[in-house]
């Protein structure tokens, strides 16, 4: 009997340390093919860059530790006007800012700048301001005093005592101290961003302004080791002192310029081109001029407009099934579209459904498809047809699509294997600088502890193969990054 018992214990034990073992072996099968789909997973890294990985995955543990013990410590689950200034003390963070980014593929012409050099803009010469009633601010260069409706700001500043600086600045930003009671919903955030967009027309669309404007932003997208961009530009507007007005290929003629003095300057930057974006809501009444517009700015610089987009709140309406009699000649007209798609909470409404008009209309590249995960079969031909998603987390974040960054849907599609790029959107206004904000924030909330290097490397990759470069210009893009590549991993290995 006692014989028979400790036989029946015997094997029990045996069974339970096989089955476990099973279990284990099966567990870990599971997880292995589950992170096979991860957008890098399949990257071969060198020896030196596994010893890269092995630092920034240990890095990236134990910062992600101390948050997983005290959420306080983890500010990817925070909003970014709280920890903004903090993620800067970030090793991940710091590793990030030199990682060779390749390049920048959402961003505003607007928006291409850090907020503090768009307010030391506002101490240059000859800059009036007019407050309307109701408290909007409009900028505008003048000679001289001649106009009643305007005040020279350098007298405001002079004169008007009621926290003048306070109130400029917060015209010019989204950030507020106490962001979810500043804009309780996405409406508020939407209107408040719209207004910062009217605001600093004035100011920047001034042509010195403008021109020092566009390439502070290329300086910074550089000094962030980003080296290559296509910025969506909206309205080709800007004038000078004489009041003459300068659109549409003259604008793109002043950027070609820029460009090319920042190349003379800085010979390892690859460049910048545009996408032409009208806002939805204006355009819908002016649709034919604003394809001649575009046909016109494509005709003068074929290499430098590659692709034409749609912006502006989708809640709000005119969805781009709206537009979908004109695709035949925007497409003849040439470049690639790049339709903003699904910047949206909302399931099942139009906004949402832009998405379908998106992949039909063989877009390129979407920007934001934020709600493209609540459809797996859109999914599934999105990767088919291999459309890269423009990821925007901060700006997602700011315009109250999503709290906790990691709970940001495209966590999944990454962890799918979509094909994503990371973008800025609009980081002058809330306080971001470059990209490496929000490859932070995608790293750190919307990637698995156990992502690394490949993820990154991918990401990287990634921003120069889903952008509009030719053949010949991304080979030298490729050269370049491999040599900036080659320099960090070697700076990882060194510094930490
Ligand atoms: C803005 O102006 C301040 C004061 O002149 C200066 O210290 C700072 O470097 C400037 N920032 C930028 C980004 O130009
Ligand atoms: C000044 O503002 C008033 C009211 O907004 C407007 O009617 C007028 O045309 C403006 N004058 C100038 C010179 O801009
Ligand atoms: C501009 O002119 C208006 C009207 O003539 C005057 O009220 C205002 O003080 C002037 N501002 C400056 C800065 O000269
Ligand atoms: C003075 O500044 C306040 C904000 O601090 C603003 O509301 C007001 O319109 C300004 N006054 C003038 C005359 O510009
Ligand atoms: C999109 O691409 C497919 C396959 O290349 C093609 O059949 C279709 O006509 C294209 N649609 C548009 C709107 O360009
Ligand atoms: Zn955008």
């Amino acid at each position: 009997m006692e014989i028979t018992m400790i036989k029946l214990i015997l094997l029990l034990a045996y069974l339970l340390k096989h089955t476990s073992a099973d279990y284990r072996t099966e567990k870990n099968r599971l997880i292995e093919l589950d992170r096979e789909r991860t957008i890098g997973s399949k990257l071969h890294l060198t020896e030196k860059e596994n010893r890269a990985n092995e630092i920034i995955t240990s890095l990236k543990t134990s910062e992600l530790q101390s948050g997983f013990e005290d959420p306080n410590k983890f500010p990817s689950s925070q909003h970014f006007f709280d920890i903004r200034k903090t993620i800067r003390i970030s090793r991940i963070f710091q590793i990030i800012q030199k990682l060779p980014k390749g390049s920048s593929l959402h961003i505003h012409s607007f928006a291409l700048t850090s907020q503090e050099y768009l307010y030391n803009l506002t101490f240059r010469e000859n800059l009036y301001a007019s407050i309307s009633s109701s408290g909007e601010l409009s900028f505008r260069f003048f000679p001289s005093n001649t106009s009643t409706n305007w005040s020279s700001l350098s007298q405001l500043r002079r004169t008007n005592r009621s926290n003048f600086e306070e109130f400029l600045k917060s015209k010019l930003t989204l950030v507020r101290e106490d962001p979810r009671k500043s804009y309780p919903t996405v409406e508020d955030a939407w209107s408040a961003f719209q207004g910062i967009f009217s605001t600093v027309n004035g100011l920047i669309s001034f042509k010195p302004v403008f021109e020092d404007f566009f390439y502070q932003g290329l300086k910074e997208l550089r000094e962030d080791n980003v080296k290559y961009a296509e910025i969506r530009c909206t309205g080709l507007y800007a004038y000078d002192m004489k009041g003459k007005v300068y659109r549409d290929e003259e604008v793109i003629g002043i950027y070609a310029k820029v460009i090319k003095r920042f190349r003379r300057d800085y010979p390892d930057f690859v460049g910048a081109k545009f996408i032409y974006a009208p806002h939805r809501k204006f355009v819908r009444a002016n649709i034919d001029e604003e394809i001649e517009v575009y046909r016109r700015i494509r005709k003068a610089y074929p290499e430098l407009v590659v692709g034409f987009d749609l912006v502006g709140q989708e809640d709000k309406g005119y969805p781009l099934s709206d537009f979908v009699t004109h695709i035949e000649k925007i497409r003849d007209i040439g470049g690639n579209l790049y339709f903003h798609a699904g910047e949206t909470d909302w399931f099942g409404f139009e906004s949402d459904e832009n998405l379908f008009d998106a992949v039909l209309l063989n877009a390129t590249r979407i920007g934001h498809a934020f709600a493209l995960p609540k459809h797996p079969g859109l999914v599934e031909e999105v990767k088919r047809r291999g459309i890269a998603v423009e990821v925007c987390p901060i700006s997602n974040q700011v315009l109250e699509l999503v709290g906790d960054f990691r709970n940001h849907p495209a966590a999944v599609m990454m962890a799918d294997g979509v094909p994503v790029v990371v973008g800025s959107d609009d980081p002058s206004f809330w306080g971001a600088e470059g990209l490496s904000h929000d490859w932070y924030v995608v790293f750190m909330a919307m990637t698995s502890r156990r992502t690394g290097l490949r993820f990154l490397k991918q990401l990287a990759l990634n921003s120069l193969s889903y952008s509009s470069l030719d053949g010949k210009e991304m080979g030298r893009a490729l050269e370049q990054w491999k040599v900036d590549w080659d320099e960090f991993i070697e700076f990882v290995i060194k510094r930490y």
